[in-house]
C-alpha cells in the first residue's frame, strides 16, 4: 500500500518520540512491501517562533494533501506561564482538529499485564481494564464563544453542542462497543448542564439503533471515582471534550505511565495520530520520553487504512519490550541508561528479524 504522511512533531519531546515511530513504520514498510512517504511540518511553539503562526497554512495545506498525519505534541513553558499570551500553541493544534474535522477522539485504555506493578492503583483493580474513551473533539467548551471582560477581572467561554455533533461520535461509539464487550457508558453532568441533557437525550435516541448494546450513564464526578475504584467496568466510554480530556489522563494511570497512551484522531474525510500526552519540556533532549505512545499511534494509523497483521506485528514488539523491561524511566526503575531511541531501536529490530530467536 502507498501512504502519504504528514509528520508534525511539534514541541518539546514531540520530535523524538515522533522519529521512533518513523523508524518502525519505515521497518513495516519494508517487511511488508508498502511505500511510505514522511513529509514534515512546523507546529505548535516551534511554529511559532519560525513563522509566527502555531499553525502555518503551509502545514495545514500538507495535512491535507496526505493520506494521514502522524503528530507529536504541543506546548512550551513560556506560553503556560503567561497567560496574556495572545497567540499560543495550542491554538494551532486545535485549529488543526477543527480544520479537519477530526471530531472523534479514541483513547484506548489498558492495564498491561507485565506493568501492573508500575501504577500505584492496586493490582486487582487494574488487571484486565480494557477501555476505549470516545472523545469529543471539535466542539463544546473548548470551541465556544471566549470572552474577557474591558476590565480583565471576568471572563467566559461558552460550551455548546448540536445534536449533530452529538449523532456523529454516538455512532461510531455504538459501532466501536459492538465489536468489543457491547457496552457504552456516557460520561456526563445532566444534573447541571444544559448541554449535557442534550447528550443525554440524544445519545439514547440514537441507541435505539444498536439493541445489543447496553448503554450506561454517569456524572463526570463519580466517573472520576468509578475509573480509579474500578475501571474494569467500562468498556466504550462516550464523552465531550473536555471531560474525555481529563478522564483520559486520569485512565492513563492504570497503564503505568501516560507515556504509553495512544489516540486517533478521526472525521470523515481526515485522520490524524497522536500521543495523548504533552511535550514534557522537562525531558526534551534527554533521552527520557517513552516512545511508546507515539509508536502505538502510528499502529492506529496502520489499522485505520486495514493493515492489522503489521499493526499486530508492533504491538507484538512493544509487549516484548515492556517484557524485556527495556522501558524507559517513566516505566523502569532499574535500567535508566535505557532511552527513548534505545526502545524504538529494540521494536524496530524485533519487526526486522521476525525469526531471530532471541527476539522471538
Ligand atoms: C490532549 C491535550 C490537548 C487537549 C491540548 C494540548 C490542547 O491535552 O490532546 O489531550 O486539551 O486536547
Ligand atoms: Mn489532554
Amino acid at each position: 500500500m502507498k501512504l502519504n504522511i504528514a509528520v508534525l512533531p511539534g514541541d518539546g519531546i514531540g520530535p523524538e518520540v515522533t522519529n521512533q515511530s518513523i523508524k518502525v513504520l519505515k521497518a513495516i514498510a519494508l517487511m511488508f512491501d508498502h511505500k511510505f512517504t514522511f513529509k514534515t511540518a512546523d507546529v505548535g511553539a516551534v511554529a511559532i517562533d519560525r513563522h509566527n503562526n502555531p499553525l502555518p497554512d503551509a502545514t495545514l495545506d500538507l495535512c491535507k494533501s496526505c493520506d494521514a498525519i502522524l503528530f507529536g505534541s504541543i506546548g512550551h513553558p513560556k506560553y503556560d506561564n503567561d497567560p496574556t499570551a495572545k497567540v499560543r500553541p495550542e491554538q494551532g493544534l486545535l485549529k488543526l482538529r477543527k480544520e479537519l474535522g477530526l471530531f472523534a477522539n479514541i483513547r484506548p485504555v489498558k492495564a498491561y499485564d507485565t506493568l501492573l506493578d508500575k501504577s500505584p492503583l492496586k493490582q486487582n483493580i487494574i488487571q484486565g481494564t480494557d477501555i476505549s474513551i470516545y472523545r469529543e473533539l471539535t466542539g463544546g467548551i473548548y470551541f465556544g464563544e471566549k470572552h474577557l471582560s474591558e476590565d480583565g477581572n471576568v471572563a467566559s467561554d461558552l460550551c455548546e453542542y448540536s445534536r449533530e455533533e452529538i449523532e456523529r461520535i454516538t455512532h461510531l461509539a455504538f459501532k466501536a462497543a459492538k465489536t468489543r464487550s457491547r457496552k457504552v457508558t456516557l460520561v456526563d453532568k445532566a444534573n447541571v448542564l444544559e448541554s449535557s441533557r442534550l447528550w443525554r437525550k440524544v445519545v439514547g435516541e440514537v441507541a435505539e439503533q444498536y439493541k445489543d448494546v447496553t448503554l450506561d450513564f454517569l456524572f463526570v464526578d463519580n466517573a472520576a471515582m468509578q475509573m480509579i475504584l474500578n475501571p474494569k467496568q467500562f468498556d466504550v466510554i462516550l464523552t465531550e471534550n473536555m471531560f474525555g480530556d481529563i478522564i483520559s489522563d486520569e485512565a492513563s494511570v492504570i497503564g503505568g505511565s501516560i507515556g504509553l497512551l495512544a489516540s486517533a484522531s478521526v472525521g470523515n474525510k481526515y485522520a490524524m495520530f497522536e500521543p495523548i500526552h504533552g511535550s514534557f519540556p522537562q525531558a526534551t533532549g534527554k533521552g527520557i520520553a517513552n516512545p511508546i505512545a507515539s509508536i502505538l499511534s502510528a499502529t492506529m494509523l496502520l489499522e485505520h487504512f486495514g493493515l492489522f497483521e503489521e499493526a499486530e506485528l508492533i504491538k507484538e514488539a512493544v509487549d516484548k519490550s515492556l517484557k524485556l523491561n527495556i522501558s524507559t524511566p517513566d516505566i523502569n526503575s532499574k535500567y535508566d541508561n535505557v532511552t527513548t531511541d534505545k526502545v524504538g531501536d529494540f521494536i524496530e529490530d524485533f519487526i526486522l528479524n521476525p525469526n531471530d530467536t532471541n527476539m522471538n
